[in-house]
């Protein structure tokens, strides 16, 4: 035994490394395991971070080779250099881990390279390069993340078939590529290279698009999606993937008939959704039970069956978010002093960093007729945005869902520019329990895209001004 510690992390991803922190500014004695060599976990290693990186880029390069020119900007002999861009990427993600080890070493929260393994609930193991140290800690708190699901008999071998880890680094652009998944993952990564210039497919089992998406946002952004070219399969089944030596064969069929299709591609992306992590952590033998999911078991406290470990993140239920995960590292580390860490569920917003962007906070169309509340709706077109309308992006549109009786806002909902950012206003109205006539009565500056919020609320109460 080495050392003794408060708390012992496993997992340096957006949940354990923020839990990390939080945990030494309140005085808890804390280390955080990490295996992956540098911190960040999959958001900032291979996943948001990256991802956003290329959707940047990508944009920037599609901008100028298709939108610019008529806008009278003229460009000629526009030219994409991969090795560039990935290089761009790759610096800034190199960046972005370092600063997690720099915030590390300025909160005295100690970084233990290695494989964590739970040995008992006052110890954790660490394996690094052969070598084994223990440590003994108060607390533990498992923050492994998530791995890529596949599909049932397929292997990824991010080559031909990929996860969203290879699709973030081709050294080429693929001529087709074609998108098992119509999810976050699957619209992100296709609309990359759709814009670099891949023909791109999506294969979707469900009848729409991003299950669990207000559908009439769904709707719209699929169709946008169409006008990009981006081509869909939906309702309909992937039957298997033939690995060929220049590319991938995809065999599928229609639900609900017997017809089945193929396609060849140059690669296959497997965008199925993700599993949780917990693979070699000593569970079972030291007690920590698991739902039928595969998801550690948690109760409000993020206590596992064991009182002292702790989970967070996307090894527990909830939606797979970066940002969830860190509200709920924060909220364990709080528990941990005494404090009331808590996480407000009804308002965790999500982003699809598409072209335009799609984001919502609160609950859908589908869920308020689902739970029985009778609900205004409010909507506005960026088409009469002033701002977007300059700026020549006018596709979608605000939705603002509110309760009839209490005009409370239950779910904002936007497809169009910049509404990853715009988000963040509506999930701040909901926190302090916002009418849509507290935000209709909200000076919001001209011109600026938020003013479709502002309309969006008024009308609601149908008083819309620009439309
Ligand atoms: P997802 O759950 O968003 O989408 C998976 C899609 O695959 C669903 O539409 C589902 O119906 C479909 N599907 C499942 N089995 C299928 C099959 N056999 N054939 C065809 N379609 C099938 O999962 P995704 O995109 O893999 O992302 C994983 C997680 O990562 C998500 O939970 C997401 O929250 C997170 N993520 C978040 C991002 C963000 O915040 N912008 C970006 C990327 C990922």
């Amino acid at each position: 035994m080495t050392d003794k510690f408060d708390l012992i992390i496993i997992g340096g991803g957006p949940g354990g490394y923020v839990c990390a922190i939080r945990a030494a500014q309140l005085g808890l004695k804390t280390a955080c395991v990490e295996s992956r060599g540098t911190l960040g976990g999959t958001c900032l290693n291979v996943g948001c971070i990256p991802s956003k990186s290329l959707l940047n880029l990508s944009e920037n390069f599609h901008k100028v080779k298709k939108n610019y020119f008529e806008q009278g900007i003229e460009v000629s002999d526009v030219k994409l250099n991969m090795e560039k861009m990935m290089k761009n990427k790759d610096k800034s993600v190199q960046i972005l881990t370092k600063g997690i080890e720099f915030l590390f070493k300025k909160n005295k929260v100690t970084y233990l390279r290695g494989k964590g393994v739970i040995f008992s609930p006052t110890s954790v193991v660490v394996y690094d390069q052969g070598k084994k140290t223990s440590y003994e800690t108060k607390n533990i708190v498992i923050a492994t993340g998530s791995a890529p699901a596949s599909l049932p008999g397929i292997e990824i071998d991010e080559k031909n078939i990929i996860s969203s880890t290879a699709a973030l680094s081709l050294n080429s652009v693929p001529k087709s590529l074609v998108v098992i998944g119509g999810g976050y993952i699957g619209l992100e990564m296709g609309s990359v290279w759709k814009r670099l210039g891949s023909e791109v497919t999506v294969i979707e089992n469900l009848p729409f698009i991003t299950p669990g998406m207000d559908r009439e946002i769904s709707n719209e952004f699929q169709k946008i999606l169409v006008k990009q070219g981006i081509k869909f399969q939906l309702n309909s089944k992937v039957l298997s993937l033939e690995n060929l030596k220049s590319g991938v064969k995809i065999e599928y069929q229609k639900n609900e008939t017997s017809v089945k299709n193929d396609i060849l591609a140059d690669k296959a992306l497997i965008a199925v959704g993700r599993k949780p992590y917990t693979e070699g952590l000593n569970l079972s033998k030291v007690g920590v039970k698991k739902d039928d999911k595969g998801r550690i078991k948690v109760n409000k406290k993020f206590q596992t069956d064991i009182k002292n470990i702790y989970a967070i993140g996307d090894v527990i239920d909830g939606p797979m978010l970066a940002h969830k995960a860190e509200e709920e590292g924060i909220a364990v580390a709080e528990l941990l002093v005494g404090q009331s860490g808590h996480v407000n569920y009804d308002v965790i917003p999500g982003v699809i960093y598409t072209s335009p962007e799609v984001a919502y906070v609160g609950r859908s169309e589908e869920q308020l007729k689902k739970d029985g509340i009778v609900y205004k709706v409010g909507k506005f077109p960026f088409m009469a945005n002033s701002r977007a309308k300059v700026n020549n992006e006018t596709e979608g549109f605000v939705k603002i869902l509110a309760d009839s009786k209490s005009d409370r806002v239950l779910g904002v909902h936007i497809i169009g520019p910049h509404s990853g950012d715009m988000i963040a206003e509506m999930a701040l109205a909901m926190e302090f329990g916002a009418s849509s006539e507290d935000i209709a009565r909200t000076c919001h500056a001209h011109p600026t895209h938020t003013e479709a919020i502002k309309e969006a609320a008024l009308a609601v109460d149908k008083r819309p001004i620009h439309f």
